[in-house]
């Protein structure tokens, strides 16, 4: 390539879950000073961003996701003089930061909300969210049949009689889009924190702010389409998906929203860059998010559910770029973040195949974690080795595991309360990380830490832990780093193309101009390899010269 490519086309951004990355006050949660002090360690990892989960001001009912002030950073997490540091320190070292903005839902306690509740009934305050009043005898009815994705209805009733609409917890009222003075705001807030050195933004159910003027209750026999971060698991469906004209999904509407905030973003100076949480029902959906005077990148989604398959996983790559190579988007891929299981764990399963349905999460009894790391190292070097960009969740460069057996009394996802105890949540993949030591908090928190992590760490999580694994050639740690390194240094790599090689069903293999191919066997028996010079990097020993089943490996051709 001639002209340098924008920094995003081809970035390896690393998902900082706040609360749990680490803890410099020794409350048990984690912090702006938490993620300042382990700079150095993103450094020589080597990943180009970090995207960070919400921190601004927030009762923390869904941990974030429930703004109260999004020009505030919540006590818990530091101030807005911290994350200013972090990000001219992160700058310092060639890491550029997105920060979350959550523009579906406020918190209840957002100055907007707690004015429409005091206003009452029909009051310009209320426009700006979406209150309606019920159907049946009485208004006893919600206003429509719209689920919660946290379960339960998705509105709810107040002492005066109106509903509110809520497609998360009842803490997280649902924005009233079409609304001037939301629009605004959004715009403003972005450029706030625009000027203050971000480089871009996560957007948070980017997928769900317009929604359908007239509320009409679901189509028929149609689940909500598509709910966000609690997808579970079925069979394999055919593909693609057919799209739906859901109320409140995946509107075209939503598409002028981010044109207006593509706008923003160029006014400042920089490759600013956003990327969208979008769950569309194809390729083709999720590209028109991603056109060139709308958003720039967005989650492929598809890769993340897609089962330990070399059909299925092919198909999931050909389809995404062949969709977003036509709109000139780069593709991103993603394992593993904080709203679904740990992929150790989902590849250490029998039912590995895709996922469609809305059902909560149900595992198909233990997992072999074995099998699953296995599959992960391999899955890492498929990842890194794919055309665009990556998302790496924090701890997935330790390989660690969902961790489900957390005791019921300390589950604190919403999900669990709101399922009526049927679904765990996702407490188990927000697990504070191990940095050192052989107890807990394993360096998480200070030497003595006033409260313990917010959740228990397990007790073999000292093996896993990064000074455990650092300078261990054989560790996920060093894995993830030589593989990075040699993404940084390789010509071949991040953004680009792809040429398929001809070897059989179960194996996937691809080349990479110049010099490069990358295999994955996917089948139960050891495969060999294409011609080549060099082993570049290898999942796991190579047996006689055959790559072994659920290896992979990067070669110089
Ligand atoms: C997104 C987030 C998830 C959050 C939800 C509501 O899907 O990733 O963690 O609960 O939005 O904001």
């Amino acid at each position: 390539m001639t002209r340098t490519a924008p920094w995003w086309r081809s970035a390896v951004i690393y998902q900082v879950y706040i609360r749990s990355f680490a803890d410099a006050n020794g409350d048990g949660v984690g912090d702006i000073a938490g993620i300042r002090s382990r700079l150095p360690y993103l450094k020589s990892l080597g990943v180009d961003a970090v995207w960070i989960n919400p921190w601004y001001k927030s009762p923390m009912a869904d941990h974030g996701y429930d703004v109260a002030d999004y020009r505030a950073i919540d006590p818990l997490f530091g101030t807005v003089a911290e994350a200013e540091q972090l990000i001219e320190e992160a700058h310092r070292h060639g890491i550029r930061v997105i920060p979350d903005i959550v523009p579906n839902h406020t918190s209840d306690q957002h100055a907007w909300f707690r004015a429409a509740l005091a206003a009452g009934p029909g009051s310009p305050e209320r426009e700006r969210y979406v209150f309606r009043s019920g159907r049946g005898p009485g208004g006893a009815e919600p206003p429509n049949d719209w689920v919660s994705c946290f379960g339960g209805p998705a509105w709810t009733r107040l002492p005066d009689g109106d509903w509110y609409l809520h497609l998360f917890a009842p803490q997280q009222p649902d924005l009233n889009w079409q609304h001037p003075e939301v629009r605004a705001e959004f715009e403003s807030i972005l450029r706030f924190w625009f000027s203050r050195g971000v480089d871009g933004f996560r957007i948070d159910v980017a997928h769900g702010l317009v929604k359908h003027p007239e509320l009409p209750d679901l189509p028929p026999r149609q689940e909500p389409a598509v709910l966000g971060p609690l997808i579970s698991r079925e069979s394999a469906g055919d593909r693609p998906r057919s799209h739906v004209d859901h109320p409140h999904w995946d509107r075209d509407e939503v598409h002028d929203i981010y044109r207006a905030w593509r706008r923003v973003a160029d006014e400042f100076p920089g490759d600013r860059s956003f990327v969208a949480e979008a769950w569309a029902d194809s390729p083709e959906r999720l590209a028109a998010y991603v056109r060139e005077d709308g958003l720039h990148t967005a989650f492929n989604f598809d890769f993340l559910m897609s089962g330990w398959d070399a059909k299925e996983l092919r198909t999931v790559i050909d389809d995404s770029l062949a969709m977003l190579g036509a709109v000139g988007a780069p593709a991103t891929w993603v394992l593993s973040n904080h709203d679904v299981m740990r992929h150790p764990s989902r590849y250490g399963r029998r039912a590995t195949k895709r996922w469609t349905a809305n059902e909560p999460y149900r595992p198909d009894g233990p997992a072999d974690l074995e099998l699953g790391t296995r599959r992960a190292r391999a899955a890492a070097l498929l990842m890194l080795a794919l055309p665009g960009g990556a998302y790496v969740y924090q701890g997935e460069e330790l390989g660690l595991p969902e961790v489900e057996d957390l005791p019921e009394d300390l589950l604190q996802d919403p999900v669990w309360e709101r399922s009526g105890h049927t679904d765990r949540g996702r407490d188990g993949c927000r697990v504070p990380l191990p940095w050192s030591g052989g107890t807990a908090p394993y360096g998480f928190s200070p030497d003595g830490a006033s409260a313990a992590p917010w959740l228990p760490q397990p007790e073999a999580w000292g093996e896993l832990s990064v000074a455990a694994q650092t300078a261990d050639p054989a560790s996920m740690l060093e894995l993830y780093r030589e593989a990075l390194r040699l993404r940084r240094e390789h010509p071949a790599l991040g953004d680009g193309t792809l040429a398929w090689l001809d070897t059989g069903e179960s194996v996937l293999a691809f080349r990479r101009d110049p010099g490069f191919v990358c295999v994955v066997n996917l089948s139960p028996e050891p495969c060999p390899l294409p011609a080549h010079t060099s082993v570049l990097l290898s999942s796991g020993p190579l047996a006689d010269g055959l790559l072994p089943p659920d290896h992979a490996v990067w070669l110089a051709v």
